[in-house]
């Protein structure tokens, strides 16, 4: 009987192989990603759902998206085409309706973030917003509560109005000429935005609107920043390659730059070290509230813990607050019916006195129109126009009446949910403030995710309502406002916040 020998001929089916691979270098490589496409398309427990081709196969589709700059808008038309779901990567879903967004920022239920948030900086210090260990990012949440809360934000009314005050100066400028002068309000804005920033977290001026600049091009800077998160966050094993480099340090030409804002959180950490190695955690402003937080709970919560969360306040609050501010008063610009409703609204509280010299955040929320007016554009053009992105837990589960296995992404829009029909009526392209009086309000503002949701609610919202209630009503209370060119769109791109351009007005001072 014959005896074969295996090893003889396994070695020489390996050998035969390396030397196929070796002469059809190309053309393996090219079916290994042909066949591991098709196989992440065909053989997986989503494979039902439509969605594009390209999706279904590779996250190209939805790096593709980011880099193009409109994601929203992109979410919008694919949920138009395909439904309430639509498969956006091959291993992960994008819902459009109310229900499965519930069921996704349901507390307690598991779906924690993906990895998409790991890439934001710093790196190494993850704050509130970029934790993905759910446990860790409690932990945070829990001391961070209270210095955000809306009463702490209140005690720092004198430093917010130093401010309001200041960008009212400023307006005067534009106004005061009999001439027309081109008025850039929306970077006026995202300058005021910032600067308040800089006196919530550090009582520190940027000093973007003394300036009236982008100082040392910080915004474009985060900007930037953002970009690269938004792209490389849809493949985050490539981020150890790009930024986050281990050879960065090493190479003089491409060694790592902090920000302008993260050179500012570590001086203004370092400006409070006491001799003895404590800090001196006195004042109002957030990074002493972090402070006092760590020196009775120094375990739990670290000094590393302190700089990230004041760090990542400056990232998280500054673009998303100074975009909703353009949006409103883009729409309410461009729709002359609301904002003559509006001006009415404010003009009758001010002759029966009831708005102090600054407007009160409970002045504000007396002027119910107004409170429409901001809901409304919150809902048409939310700050955040990328998905927010969750991974169902590893024993699955049911998300609007269907089953999905562990480990599958899921991405929810605001831009999509905003446009519900069942929830906010057939024109929701419009915008319409009336809508918030003729429907069921609580209903709706039950299915608006600005801020977003669940355990990650918005930590930083206290603060963005508080400022915008104040100064969007001081500056429409004190100025006409026309737009330089009606009906011109603004110009915006999405890396994770809507970042837009273009709010140019006219201003003349009303009389009271
Ligand atoms: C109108 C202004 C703002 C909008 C529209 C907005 C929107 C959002 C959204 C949608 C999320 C959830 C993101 C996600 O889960 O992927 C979020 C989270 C967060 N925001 Fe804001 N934000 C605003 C202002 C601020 C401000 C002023 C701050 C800080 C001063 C801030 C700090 C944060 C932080 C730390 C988180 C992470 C919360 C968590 O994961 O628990 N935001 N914001």
């Amino acid at each position: 009987m014959a005896v074969i020998d295996t090893k003889v001929s396994d070695e020489s089916l390996v050998a035969v192989t390396l030397a196929f691979v070796k002469a059809h270098f190309l053309l393996v490589a090219f079916s290994a990603v042909i066949v591991r496409a098709l196989y992440r398309r065909y053989v997986s427990p989503i494979r039902d759902i439509p969605g594009p081709w390209l999706a279904s196969c590779s996250r190209l589709w939805k790096v593709w998206s980011t880099y193009n700059g409109h994601t929203e808008l992109d979410h919008i038309a694919l949920h138009k085409k395909y439904g309430p779901i639509v498969r956006t990567a091959p291993s992960e879903v994008s819902f459009g309706s109310p229900n499965a967004a519930k069921d996704i920022f349901a507390v307690g239920k598991g779906f924690h973030k993906t990895k998409f948030y790991s890439v934001f900086p710093p790196k190494h210090a993850p704050d509130i917003f970029t934790e993905v260990r759910e446990s860790k990012h409690a932990q945070m949440k829990r001391y961070a509560v209270t210095p955000y809360s809306l009463a702490q934000m209140q005690k720092r009314s004198e430093p917010i109005e130093g401010m309001i005050k200041l960008l009212m100066e400023h307006l005067e400028k534009y106004a005061a000429t009999d001439s027309k002068r081109l008025c850039n309000l929306g970077n006026l804005l995202h300058y005021f935005a910032f600067d308040v920033l800089g006196e919530v977290a550090f009582s520190r001026r940027f000093g973007f609107l003394e300036a009236e600049e982008d100082v040392e091009g910080s915004i474009k800077n985060i900007d930037d920043v953002q970009w690269y998160d938004g792209i490389v966050g849809h493949i985050p094993e490539f981020d150890v390659f790009l930024r986050n480099n281990p050879l960065r340090p090493y190479l003089p030409f491409w060694k790592p730059q902090p920000t302008t804002m993260t050179k500012i959180a570590i001086q203004e950490l370092e400006k409070r070290k006491q001799p003895d190695g404590t800090y001196d955690s006195s004042g109002i402003d957030l990074l002493a509230e972090l402070l006092r937080a760590h020196e009775a709970n120094p375990e739990k919560f670290g000094v590393n813990d302190v700089f990230s969360i004041a760090h990542g306040a400056v990232f998280a609050g500054s673009d998303s607050t100074a975009s909703t501010m353009q949006s409103f008063f883009y729409l309410l610009l461009n729709s002359p019916h609301a904002y003559a409703i509006l001006q009415r609204e404010i003009d009758e509280a001010q002759k029966a006195g009831q708005l102090s010299p600054i407007v009160t955040y409970a002045e504000a929320q007396k002027l119910e129109y107004f409170q429409a007016c901001l809901k409304e554009a919150m809902r048409l053009r939310p700050a955040v126009g990328l998905g927010i992105y969750r991974r169902v837990p590893p024993e699955g589960a049911e998300i609007d009446g269907r089953f999905y296995p562990g480990g599958v992404e899921v991405a929810v829009n605001g831009w999509v949910l905003h446009r519900n029909r069942a929830v906010f009526g057939d024109d929701i392209d419009t915008y319409r403030p009336e809508r918030w009086f003729e429907r069921d309000a609580k209903l709706m503002a039950s299915h608006m995710y600005q801020f977003g949701g669940g355990s990650h609610l918005c930590i930083g919202r206290n603060l963005a309502l508080f400022e915008m209630n104040k100064v969007l009503i001081q500056i429409l209370r004190e100025y006409d406002i026309t737009l330089a060119h009606p009906g011109r769109p603004l110009q915006y791109h999405s890396t994770f916040f809507v970042v837009q351009e273009g709010l140019e007005v006219y201003l003349r001072k009303r009389v009271a």
